[in-house]
């Protein structure tokens, strides 16, 4: 693999494990505030993030490539409301598609066909990601300050599929 793409797909590993990070911190301010349906949306996203981390993690190595694992950021932990979770959520997907956008135009000028072929399939779930943020951001600003409405929109988030459990991932 060439030494620029290697690189690069090692920082977007770090990426992936950062969003999980993120998501289980917001995750942790939901529950702690009792918006639970929120938490349980929110965890399930995390392990997600952390399946993202470990498909390129273990690509790197299955092209003989050096898997270079780095410090995690520190992620926010408080917001000024539930509205704000998801707000954040949506920045930080689109942050990401433009990381792998940038990742696979790298691949493209390296010529890693087999680098762009793997990251078709995050580009692909790139979108379903956003358009998933983008829509529960459009709700929350629609209900507002509304107890009612936020309950609704709380139970309705409970209802997300676990996913399948990874290692260390369960929810
Ligand atoms: Fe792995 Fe939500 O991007």
């Amino acid at each position: 693999m060439h030494s620029d793409v290697l690189r690069a797909i090692n920082v977007q590993i770090n990426s992936e494990f950062s969003a999980w990070y993120q998501y289980l911190a917001m995750a942790a301010f939901c529950e702690r505030e009792k918006f639970t349906g929120a938490a349980r949306w929110l965890k399930a996203q995390s392990v997600e993030e952390y399946q993202h981390g470990m498909k390129l993690f273990d690509f790197v190595l299955a092209r003989n490539g050096v898997v270079e694992l780095t410090a995690i950021q520190q992620p926010e932990r408080e917001f000024e409301s539930f509205g704000e979770v998801f707000e954040s959520a949506l920045r930080q997907e689109q942050a990401v598609t433009e990381q792998i956008n940038s990742l696979y135009e790298l691949a493209f000028k390296s010529k890693g066909f087999i680098e762009m072929t793997e990251l078709q399939w995050f580009l692909t779930e790139q979108v379903e990601e956003e358009k998933s943020a983008r829509e529960w951001v459009a709700r929350f600003r629609l209900v507002g300050d509304d107890p009612g409405s936020l309950l609704d929109l709380d139970r309705e988030l409970g209802q997300r599929a676990t996913p399948p459990a990874a290692a260390g991932g369960k929810v």
